[in-house]
């Protein structure tokens, strides 16, 4: 395992904050942004004395390079961020679809570019994508989409940042994340009832992959589901 710094780019909250709260907590430098610069510096002094927080708006990549111009020394870049977007073609709302497909698209390469010359020739890539690009549910219709492209960019950054490794982490419905932790009983049943292993993936375990395929040395250009079977079914 590598010594450099860990950016984590949507670790103030969920699942790229306990990544992030894993690194720290192992002594390594960790960088976690947010869109905002106040909130930013809030979580990283939560999460420990060596973090830096740092806020920009992925939706806007152009002013992503000037935020990120201090980084040095990269190994591993998290690309954890979401602004969630409900959307369906018979009821398109255009902005909220512009700004997530901008923010995880072009906002999560443009972070790339811009840490391109602070990566260490092993430094790694996690995209984060999700399940919801095989198994889309009502309003997910931007939120597949996405998913299905980092798939597509997966393979791409495999090519143009050789010999650096990218890799992909799709996770089903995380239970215990912010993001569903409080969903109503019937809505959790009906999930437990569709997963092999008889209840929702967690944080840890999302962790743990997400930690395999930044380290072992040997993965690149993986799409990992982290679903307890959910697709078996
Ligand atoms: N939770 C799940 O069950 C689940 C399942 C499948 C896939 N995923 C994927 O896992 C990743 C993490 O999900 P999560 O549920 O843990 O996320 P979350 O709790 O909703 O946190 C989202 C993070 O993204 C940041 N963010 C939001 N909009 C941003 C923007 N426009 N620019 C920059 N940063 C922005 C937030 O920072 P601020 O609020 O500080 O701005 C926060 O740190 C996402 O990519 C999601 O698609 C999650």
């Amino acid at each position: 395992m590598g010594t450099g710094t860990v950016v984590v780019v949507g670790g103030t909250q969920g699942l790229g904050r306990e990544l992030a709260q894993s690194y720290a907590d192992e002594g390594r430098d960790v960088v976690v942004t947010g869109r905002d610069q106040a909130r930013a510096e809030s979580a990283a002094a939560e999460i420990g004395a060596a973090t830096r927080g740092i806020g920009f708006d992925l939706a806007e990549p152009h002013a992503i390079a000037e935020r990120l111009a201090d980084v040095a020394d990269v190994d591993y870049v998290v690309l954890a961020a979401i602004e969630r977007d409900t959307n369906s073609v018979a009821d398109y709302d255009i902005a909220g679809a512009l700004r997530l497909v901008t923010l995880k698209l072009v906002g999560y390469t443009e972070v790339v570019h811009a840490l391109l010359p602070k990566l260490r020739p092993d430094a790694a890539i996690l995209i984060f994508g999700g399940l919801a690009r095989d198994r889309p549910y009502p309003g997910s219709t931007t939120v597949t989409t996405v998913n299905g492209a980092v798939t597509s960019l997966v393979r791409t950054l495999v090519i143009e940042l050789a010999p650096r490794r990218v890799n992909a982490i799709h996770p089903a419905i995380v239970g215990d994340s912010p993001q569903w932790i409080d969903m109503p009983p019937e809505r959790h049943q009906a999930l437990v009832s569709r997963t092999p292993i008889g209840r929702l993936v967690t944080m840890a375990e999302v962790v743990g992959a997400c930690r395999f395929l930044l380290e072992n040395q040997a993965i690149n250009g993986i799409n990992l589901s982290v679903d307890g079977g959910w697709m078996c079914m």
